[in-house]
């Protein structure tokens, strides 16, 4: 995979020669009445009672044992165990053809949309990879949505291991790459090394680096070790306090061009993929056109190869207010909220056995 990316960016190395800089700116069936015939009553006749013989009593195996374990992370078994739950059969997607591969990403540019979302914990590792996403993003966003804290920053890379081991244990079917957390990046390559390698082994197939030109060369070693890398460009949420608050990128021409040499940049450095954030959409969409690892957007318009969005944000369950470009489909904050104070309430009212 690496050499195949390598090889293809070196391809795009000569054309990104040619290509300026500032180019980036340019451009039923019908149901019949069954008839009297059909609804006159059917004699019952009773089933003969099947008599179980010690040959019917199964012997369980250890491979009786391996297969129960492997079907407890079987959503389709919660469903049949409880009448109240269900789920929309039609839109299933077909997991088969999801490959937990960098190779299986890269190749879907310019073939459909590509998507993630985040996932923290086991629970939601399994049902974001039912759900048919192709990667699962184990984000420093855990930091905000799970942990308390105002931004990423103080998320810790024991924090990112611990989080990535238990999604890892969800046993999703899709990707997962897991995100160097703030400071890893810049204090040595050996520590980039180190802390890239801790991810990986607790489970990750792939590691996230925010960063563009200024981290490509540290990248380029990193994948040369066998560690796939995603790249991130355009709003970089470990530079917050640098950039003075969260805003759009792009917007102007030497901002725009700055994009275009990041994105360059993380692709000769043999990244799969690169996540834009916050990018003005034109700008993005021109980027994607010109790089070959697809490049996946949040808040970036509708023109990128694939979508990434935190998964707590789109169901509801963000408490603070959202970023503007998240239409939430769900709003399980709320409906959990609801269904937690009628337990309570009901349970406060169940009548007490006074002495
Ligand atoms: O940490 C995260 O969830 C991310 C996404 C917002 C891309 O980096």
């Amino acid at each position: 995979m690496v050499e195949e990316i390598k090889k293809t960016s070196n391809r795009s190395k000569k054309t990104s020669e040619v290509r300026s800089s500032s180019q980036a700116l340019q451009k039923a069936s019908v149901k019949r009445k069954p008839s009297a015939e059909q609804t006159k009553a059917k004699p019952i006749v009773p089933k003969p009672k099947k008599v179980k013989t010690r040959a019917d009593k199964k012997i369980k195996t250890s491979e009786d044992n391996i297969q129960k374990k492997d079907d407890a992370g079987n959503l389709d078994d919660e469903v049949k165990k409880s009448p109240k739950l269900s789920y929309d059969k039609k839109r299933l997607v077909d997991l088969s053809e999801i490959h937990p591969t960098t190779k299986y990403i890269y190749q879907l540019k310019k073939k459909r949309t590509i998507i993630g979302l985040t996932a923290y914990d086991s629970i939601m590792a399994k049902l974001v990879s039912k759900a048919g996403v192709d990667f699962i993003l184990v984000g420093d966003s855990v930091g905000t949505t799970m942990l308390g804290f105002d931004t990423t920053i103080p998320v810790t890379i024991d924090d990112m291991v611990h989080h990535t081991a238990a999604v890892r244990r969800g046993m999703p079917g899709c990707l997962v790459v897991a995100d160097l957390p703030f400071g890893e990046a810049s204090l040595s390559f050996d520590r980039l090394l180190d802390s890239a390698r801790r991810l990986m082994q607790c489970g990750a197939d792939a590691v996230k680096i925010e960063g563009g030109k200024d981290i490509a060369d540290d990248i380029e070693k990193l994948v040369a070790t066998g560690i796939p890398v995603m790249g991130h460009i355009g709003l970089l949420p470990q530079t917050v306090k640098a950039i003075g608050g969260y805003r759009k990128f792009g917007t102007t021409r030497e901002e725009a061009d700055d994009l275009y040499t990041d994105a360059i940049s993380l692709e000769e450095a043999g990244c799969f993929a690169i996540i834009a954030e916050m990018i003005d959409e034109e700008i993005a969409a021109h980027l994607a056109d010109q790089i070959l690892p697809p490049l996946i957007g949040i808040g970036s318009g509708h023109q990128t190869d694939g979508e990434i969005l935190v998964t707590h944000d789109l169901l509801g369950l963000t408490p603070s207010p959202l970023p503007s470009f998240v239409k939430p489909c769900a709003s399980l904050g709320l409906d959990g909220l609801n269904a937690l104070q009628n337990y309570v309430v009901n349970l406060r009212n169940r009548p007490v056995k006074k002495k």
